[in-house]
């Protein structure tokens, strides 16, 4: 590795490591054509809620050590943290007031080295979430923004004067609040920007001071040996300079997706606060920083938009945008049928030329895979427990990466939020706010079930943990799904431990046949492997003809049940089957 004194035009590489750039020769992978991130199957920690091992009620960094051998027993490639950073954790760690520091409820930063240390050695690859696009109003930068107009950090936020008659300088709406995106601030004599809650002020991302030095903050944990970050709200950075208003959404009756249509954010076209055409371009200094620190990685969220798939791909087109993004493709509202699968994936090949499409089906923002697509399928029917298991072989084998929401392996249902929960017992922030509009996203955050007899299923050894656990998630303990090999748990590890060994499923290129309903069909290929894949996405049984593959050899090692009558494949409701074609 040479280290060389930057002479790049671009400025922001005069920030990267105190004025010099790293210029990676023997080591950099960019030499290579592929990379572990573009087939990656990142389990996601929702730290809170992992496993608590100071009797606190909250999970911390120990937690995730102790089960680290349950996440390398999953076969995931990497896990994702969600943020553990210092904060008043009014949204849940994603006010940060200090972004390099552990906060005391999750542990120290001893325990991260540790836990970064033990991850490399199962061979499992960290990241972290970078939370930049706000801070805690707490941070210090914004306590010295808000005390006057001048200050070194004055235009670190977003600050704006009122309107001659006091109101906020435009119609922008906040996505958690359901009102003004402005809050006035009594000091300043300014309103300040926010896209979240009021006390999430949002970062200036058009002062390049600010970019700067959130580079040094990414540059902290890289420098740890981090292998990339999650990029919050990645979309949000910059805002129209101009504060136009947003235009109100035509009553054309349709709407951005992934956003519920009761959310009064909705009745504006998302233009001008966020989703800014300008902002793919801010985001380049952030990923050329990853790379020199050889293959570290960049996952965007990019969720709220008016077509999560069609932005998303932009902000992975090209060299010198994102490596990989997740998006709400499959957080849409219609039941799963081969019909809709077809249709999504083909948008994502239209819009992902590069490759870079990070598939996501539950979150601690989004819920649980259990609890998706209405909850009835295509024939209005409950999905049977098949279809999760189905589900799960299907998720493995689409093309890019992958993340898999702790808990949704083993199949846990959204907890039930009670319509007349007493507001204080909300501990979302965006659920408190709505309330009773909006279910919020506690349910989709309470603690995983270790044990099923345990007390608080092993989760916590203190009183009470922060969110209730389900009685219904003790039958899908973890214990309790190791014992039995048919259990959507040990699916999931099956399938996870078999794609590592399918070249086609790692690096392969995709290829959709043209079928009818129920079946979505679809060939892997890599150099010598042709893998055939075929899924019957309905409740009832269905038919294949083979024979128009010439021979081939079915995979039985998986546990997937078929019949084969000559070359008519047979599939029962939600059945699978794949074979590796003999060209
Ligand atoms: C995170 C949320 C958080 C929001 C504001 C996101 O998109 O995933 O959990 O509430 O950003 O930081």
């Amino acid at each position: 590795m040479i280290i060389q004194k930057n002479t790049d035009t671009k400025w922001w590489k005069n920030f990267i490591i105190d004025g010099y750039v790293q210029t990676l020769e023997e080591t950099n992978n960019q030499q290579s054509d592929h990379h572990w991130w573009q087939h990656a199957v990142i389990y996601q920690i929702y730290v809170s809620s992992f496993k608590d091992t100071t009797s606190n009620g909250m999970g911390d960094l120990d937690g995730i050590i102790a089960k680290m051998d349950y996440i390398a027993s999953l076969g995931v490639d990497a896990i994702w943290l969600s943020p553990f950073f210092e904060s008043p954790l009014e949204d849940m760690g994603y006010d940060i007031t200090d972004m390099r520091e552990v906060d005391p409820t999750f542990g120290e930063i001893e325990d991260f080295k540790r836990l970064l240390a033990i991850a490399h050695g199962f061979g499992i690859k960290v990241l972290v979430d970078g939370v930049w696009n706000h801070t805690s109003d707490q941070h210090p930068w914004f306590v010295e923004s808000r005390k006057n107009r001048d200050n070194p950090k004055a235009d670190w936020y977003v600050w704006a004067d009122a309107k001659e008659d006091g109101s906020p300088p435009n119609n922008w709406l906040s996505a958690f609040m359901g009102e003004s995106a402005w809050q006035w601030d009594e000091i300043r004599q300014q309103y300040y920007f926010y896209n979240f809650l009021p006390s999430q002020p949002e970062l200036n991302w058009h002062n390049r001071d600010v970019i700067a030095e959130i580079l040094r903050q990414a540059e902290f944990w890289l420098n740890l040996g981090i292998d990339g970050f999650r990029l919050d709200a990645v979309n949000f950075y910059l805002h129209d300079k101009h504060l136009r208003d947003n235009p109100m959404r035509p009553d054309n009756g349709i709407f951005p997706d992934g956003v519920d249509p009761d959310n009064p954010m909705v009745d504006h076209m998302f233009q001008y606060n966020f989703c800014r055409p300008e902002n793919l371009e801010v985001i380049n200094p952030i990923r050329e920083l990853c790379e020199h620190y050889g293959d570290a990685v960049t996952l965007g969220e990019v969720t709220l938009c008016e077509d999560s798939i069609v932005l998303s791909g932009k902000y992975v087109t090209g060299d010198n945008r994102l490596h990989l993004v997740y998006n709400s493709a499959l957080l849409v509202d219609e039941p799963i049928s081969a019909t809709l699968m077809r249709h999504i994936l083909t948008k994502v090949q239209t819009h992902f030329p590069d490759g870079g499409q990070c598939w996501m089906v539950g979150n601690h923002d989004y819920g649980r895979l259990r609890s998706r697509w209405t909850g009835v399928n295509a024939e209005g029917q409950p999905y049977p427990d098949e279809f999760y298991h189905a589900f799960a072989a299907l998720l493995i084998c689409l093309p890019g990466a992958l993340c898999l929401y702790q808990g949704d392996e083993l199949g846990l249902e959204e907890a039930k939020i009670p319509k007349d929960i007493p507001k204080d017992k909300i501990e979302d922030p965006f659920g408190q706010a709505l309330y009773p509009m909006v279910p919020g996203r506690d349910g989709s955050r309470t603690p995983m079930p270790w044990s099923e007899n345990a007390p608080h299923a092993g989760f916590t050894d203190g009183d009470e943990p922060w969110l209730p656990i389900p009685k219904k998630h003790l039958q899908q303990a973890v214990d309790r799904q190791n014992a039995d090999p048919k259990s959507l748990l040990n699916t999931w590890r099956r399938l996870l431990h078999w794609r590592k060994r399918q070249p086609a499923l790692v690096r392969g290129n995709f290829n959709l046949l043209e079928t009818e309903e129920p079946l979505l069909v679809f060939i892997r290929q890599w150099e010598f492997q042709h893998l055939l894949c075929v899924f019957n996405l309905s409740h009832n049984p269905s038919k294949y003809d083979l024979s128009i593959h010439g021979e081939y050899v079915a995979e039985t090692d998986l546990g997937f049940e078929f019949e084969l009558e000559e070359d008519t494949l047979k599939l029962q409701s939600y059945g699978i089957f794949f074979a590796n074609l003999c060209l």
